[in-house]
């Protein structure tokens, strides 16, 4: 009788379907987002690609996962990202299509897609389908309102001035701006995935974004005149923030195995506030030279440390150098990010500034030592350093390598001294702020519940 009643009461809610990119950093925030609709009474199917689904093994947990087809059941391989998109684009439309009529034939009718925009097709099908479309921004407002001054204009790639100017954005250097728009040839099809995000936006129902409005008010307000944006973060798990949900401890997906206990007991033996935690994210390459510099940059600066450095990445390593620092630092493959940050030990963020590690640094209020590589990464930075104000830039000399003696300068100017200081109580700040957004009543509680009740009256 009780599983009757739950299969009722599951019928009534509505149900949105998750489609994100099938890449760690895209499908965590949108499972993270997910878990605040389920909590106000949104049933949550994820659309996972059969390769996503058969080389992962952790989902997370109430949420039903089902399969569709993006052409590439066995992986992607070697092959380019043009024609992936391209065939992910055909054969997407159809599997995704057969999904939303099986739900529906088997009593589970999705309301609405909520969908990745780097898969602009998805709200077609969505309203093929007759359905709500929503699209779900990865990355910055500010980042995404400068791709979109590239996709409709006025800004022309490649961006070739010294300095540039956005509307609802500062000044920004070349340097800052994503750098897909200054060299189009390092990373083939790039650029048309991240610009080809706006393709269809205007016939998404809703537009939300991994941010919150205070962060980036002005930004938001300037896009809103555009398409219906609504920022929705960050989309941390909400023990680390507001703690209203319950059985967030999943953070969601994780291609790599962290190395948990290692890496918090290391940190328990530490006093408070003296740690410097380094990671460069999940996809970024160091070249061999800037590795060693890191490495004796971290050396150089005297302070303990906690490095992420993955298995593709260690032989880049100096030789002998994790034994011979064991005495100063802890260098492990991955690890559990947002305990680490949480950590009380943990004061300072050698970043390359991903979205989702800006935030979570953010969010946590710790002050970062920002080193971007590619992507949007340079446009985090920017606005960490002279925005927000949490932190320092690193920055290369003329052969594009970041030395030691900068790293270890970097490092003291954030721990230490009057400048470190201003930037701790900045941090606190943010941190405040992030956790009233999605607290009750916050600008992102409030978008998202928004959200909610218009889905439940479109069902009325
Ligand atoms: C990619 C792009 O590089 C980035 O620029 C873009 O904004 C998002 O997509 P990634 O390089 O993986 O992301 O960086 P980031 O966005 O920072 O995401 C990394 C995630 O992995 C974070 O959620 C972080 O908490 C997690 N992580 C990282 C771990 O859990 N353990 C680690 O050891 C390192």
């Amino acid at each position: 009788e009780i599983k009757m009643d739950k299969r009722e009461e599951n019928r009534q809610k509505p149900h949105c379907l998750l489609l994100p990119y099938p890449l760690q950093g895209h499908i965590n925030p949108m499972l993270q987002f997910s878990k605040r609709l389920s909590h106000k009474g949104i049933r949550i199917t994820l659309a996972a690609t059969k390769y996503l689904f058969k080389t992962t093994q952790q989902f997370s947990g109430s949420i039903s996962v089902e399969t569709f087809s993006d052409g590439f059941d066995e992986g992607q391989g070697d092959v380019e990202l043009d024609p992936y998109l391209a065939r992910f684009e055909q054969v997407g439309t159809e599997t995704l299509s057969e999904l939303l009529d099986k739900l529906r034939d088997t009593g589970r009718p999705v309301d609405c897609v909520i969908y990745d925009p780097f898969l602009p097709w998805a709200v077609v099908v969505a309203k093929k389908h007759g359905l709500v479309g929503a699209a779900f921004f990865t990355q910055s407002s500010s980042v995404n309102s400068i791709y979109y001054n590239v996709y409709k204009g006025p800004l022309k790639v490649p961006l070739l001035d010294k300095e540039i100017v956005v509307t609802g954005l500062p000044l920004l250097d070349i340097s800052d701006v994503p750098s897909f728009l200054r060299d189009q040839d390092s990373h083939p099809g790039s650029l048309e995935l991240v610009l080809n995000q706006f393709r269809n936006v205007e016939e998404a129902d809703f537009v939300f974004v991994n941010s919150f409005y205070e962060l980036e008010e002005e930004v938001i307000e300037t896009m809103a005149k555009f398409f219906r944006v609504k920022a929705i973060g960050p989309t941390l798990p909400s023990m680390y923030l507001d703690k209203r949900l319950s059985d967030d401890r999943e953070y969601g997906l994780s291609i790599y195995n962290p190395d948990t206990e290692a890496c918090m007991e290391w940190l328990n033996q530490r006093q408070p506030e003296s740690v410097v935690y380094v990671s460069f994210g999940s996809i970024a390459e160091l070249g061999d030279e800037q590795m060693e510099e890191v490495a004796w940059g971290l050396r150089l600066s005297n302070k303990h440390f906690l490095w992420v450095v993955r298995s593709s990445e260690e032989p880049k390593l100096p030789k002998d150098f994790a034994k011979e620092s064991s005495e100063m630092g802890l260098i492990v493959s991955w690890c559990p990010q947002l305990d680490v940050l949480a950590h009380e030990a943990v004061c300072c963020f050698v970043t390359h500034c991903g979205w989702n590690s800006t935030l979570e640094a953010l969010s946590l209020g710790v002050p970062m030592v920002a080193m971007p590589q590619w992507s949007d990464q340079t446009t985090n930075s920017k606005f960490v350093i002279d925005v927000w104000k949490m932190g320092v830039r690193a920055k290369s000399d003329d052969n594009g390598v970041v030395s030691r003696e900068t790293i270890a300068g970097c490092i003291k100017d954030v721990m230490e001294g009057e400048r470190g200081e201003e930037i701790k109580k900045n941090a606190g700040k943010w941190k405040e702020l992030a956790r009233e957004a999605v607290d009750e009543g916050g600008s992102s509680d409030k978008n998202i519940q928004d959200f909610v009740s218009g889905l439940c009256s479109n069902r009325l």
